[in-house]
């Protein structure tokens, strides 16, 4: 298991994206979420994902940076992740993870980065330059603001009529997209040989040469489509795992809404699947809880109607008391007949949906 500790600031739609993506495989996690933003909306996205999430004032981050390296060791991370994170990262902190420490930006870095350039403000200034492309770059951190190398790029097509807005609202789909598998990449040349920054691993990239040359977008092929946590992991680690992990892992990959939301918008909430094992038991709490119940009701009925009965027989009502003698025994016979057909028939029709949907 590899852990990711997530720096945010904002809303967290990227966050909330790799959180809910790496939960479908269990090879990596995302360990922690650490804001500068006590109100920030990536706390809500965190709590109701169950991710931990932690506050450090600005004045920690800019003046006792060493206090953010203790509250992030308990968590070990393998990586650390900036995903709209808008604070300069002290040398301090850097240094603590450097090389394994990414950072995702809405331009095609180096065009339109550096200080002050963050989230509208980046697609206003590419809007006023009148650029044709623009794009997502995700780079390692380093001392210099949106200078570290380049893992990944990827362009979007700016066309007439395009405002920043609807630039910001194109570009969050393909980070959603790009920046999970960037993150792979980053571990896998960790495994590989614990030096990020030595080999490129780059399957979408633009050279930074290039691009700083004339300025312009460079082209980037289209990025392949996003493989499932597991199948990426298994594929890029080489690790094994069994033919009914494998099975469950595609059953997940078919479940889950795999293209990028094409709003700004979270992604699509893929249903939590169980691990396998879990489901039966669930089934059966639930046969039994239903089948209790009916009996429940069925003892309370005849309770009801046995008073009715003997006190219509102390009033000498014979035709009274047998209709409520009847009446107990069809709700006692119905009660029974309904929990014995749910404990009975609800594990075969439930496994027929999971089947059929
Ligand atoms: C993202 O578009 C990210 O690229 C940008 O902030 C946004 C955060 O959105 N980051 C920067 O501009 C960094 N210089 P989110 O909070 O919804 O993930």
């Amino acid at each position: 298991m590899k852990n990711i500790a997530i720096f945010a600031s904002g809303s967290g739609t990227n966050a909330e994206n790799i959180a809910r993506l790496f939960h479908q495989g269990n090879r990596i996690r995302v360990a922690v979420v650490v804001s500068n933003k006590k109100n920030a909306g990536v706390h809500q996205r965190m709590e109701a994902l169950g991710v931990p999430t932690l506050y450090l004032p600005n004045s920690v981050w800019d003046n006792d940076p060493a206090q953010v390296v203790d509250a992030l060791r308990p968590y070990a991370p393998d990586l650390v992740v900036l995903a709209g994170f808008m604070r300069t990262i002290q040398p301090a902190i850097i240094d603590a993870y450097r090389g394994r420490m990414l950072n995702i930006h809405p331009s095609l870095l180096p065009a339109y980065g550096g200080k002050g350039m963050y989230g509208h403000h980046v697609h206003e200034a590419v809007m006023a330059a009148g650029e044709k492309q623009s794009g997502v770059t995700v780079h390692y951190v380093s001392d210099e603001i949106d200078g570290g190398e380049i893992l990944m790029q990827q362009s979007v097509d700016i066309v007439p009529g395009d405002t920043a807005e609807t630039l910001e609202a194109k570009i969050h789909p393909v980070e959603y997209s790009l920046y999970p598998r960037a993150i792979v990449a980053a571990l896998q040349r960790l495994d590989n040989d614990g030096l990020p920054s030595s080999h490129a691993v780059t399957e979408v990239s633009a050279t930074p040469e290039r691009a700083e040359a004339d300025h312009k977008a460079p082209e980037v092929p289209a990025a392949p489509p996003v493989p499932s946590a597991d199948e990426e992991w298994a594929g890029v680690l080489q690790v094994k795992y069994s033919d009914s992990e494998a099975r469950s892992a595609a059953e997940r990959v078919s479940r889950q809404a795999q293209p990028p939301v094409p709003t700004q918008q979270p992604p699509a909430v893929p249903p939590r699947t169980l691990p396998d094992g879990e489901r039966p038991k669930s089934y059966l709490a639930w046969s039994v809880a239903v089948t209790i119940l009916c009996c429940t009701v069925a003892g309370i009925v005849a309770i009801i109607y046995s008073a009715s009965v003997s006190s219509r027989l102390s009033a000498g009502d014979m035709a009274g008391a047998r209709r409520a003698s009847d009446r107990a025994q069809g709700w006692i016979i119905a009660s029974f007949v309904l929990g014995v057909l749910w404990a009975t028939l609800w594990v075969p029709i439930s496994m027929l949906k999971t089947v059929l949907f």
